[in-house]
């Protein structure tokens, strides 16, 4: 059976960890995150488990993590990696979770919110900007796919972010 959690995707620096945390307290639902979930389990931080255990690891625990979710949660707010919905069987997990909500943002933003971050290993390197570009494009139609909610998040303000979902989450 379908869950009633609300599931938060997109990609790296799109606000779903922000928006997720305002949103449980607009809503009075708990907030999880997959990837603290995962490092308070694996007792590491995300860059180094890509480190020392690789990312195919990785993604078996975050694959874990939402089944194990879809175990036990329910009314709550989930907000989850920038890669997990476009692995291989993942959104169809993402799905019996909850509504899926796809925070959809620009190259340019993402570039200008995670400049200075290097909590991603995804994005370490030469030339971020080019990796922001060819791994959003790629994934662009997957996160689409799995959406039952696109939002545009660009240029608007956390509470008109809020505002969007919670008026899809009353149905008006
Ligand atoms: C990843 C996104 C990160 C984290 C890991 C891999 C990705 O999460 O899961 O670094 O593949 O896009 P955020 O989207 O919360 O940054």
């Amino acid at each position: 059976m379908k869950k009633n959690n609300i599931i938060l995707i997109g990609f790296m620096g799109c606000g779903k960890t922000s928006v997720g945390i305002r949103l449980s307290y607009k809503l009075r639902r708990a907030f999880l995150d997959t990837d603290k979930w995962i490092e308070q389990k694996q007792k590491k931080a995300i860059s180094d488990i890509f480190a020392s255990e690789g990312e195919a690891a990785f993604r078996q625990m975050e694959k874990d993590c939402i089944r194990g979710f879809i175990e036990r949660e329910n009314n709550k707010i989930i907000s989850t990696g920038g890669g997990l919905p476009v692995q291989e069987g993942n959104c169809e997990l993402l799905k019996k979770l909850g509504k899926v909500y796809y925070l959809r943002v620009t190259p340019e933003t993402v570039y200008e919110r995670l400049k200075n971050d290097t909590s991603r290993p995804l994005l370490a390197g030469e030339n971020p900007m080019a990796k922001i570009e060819s791994l959003l494009a790629q994934r662009t139609p997957l996160y689409e796919a799995c959406a039952d909610v696109i939002i545009d998040v660009d240029g608007k303000s956390f509470e008109e972010i809020l505002e969007e979902i919670a008026e899809k989450e009353m149905g008006v």
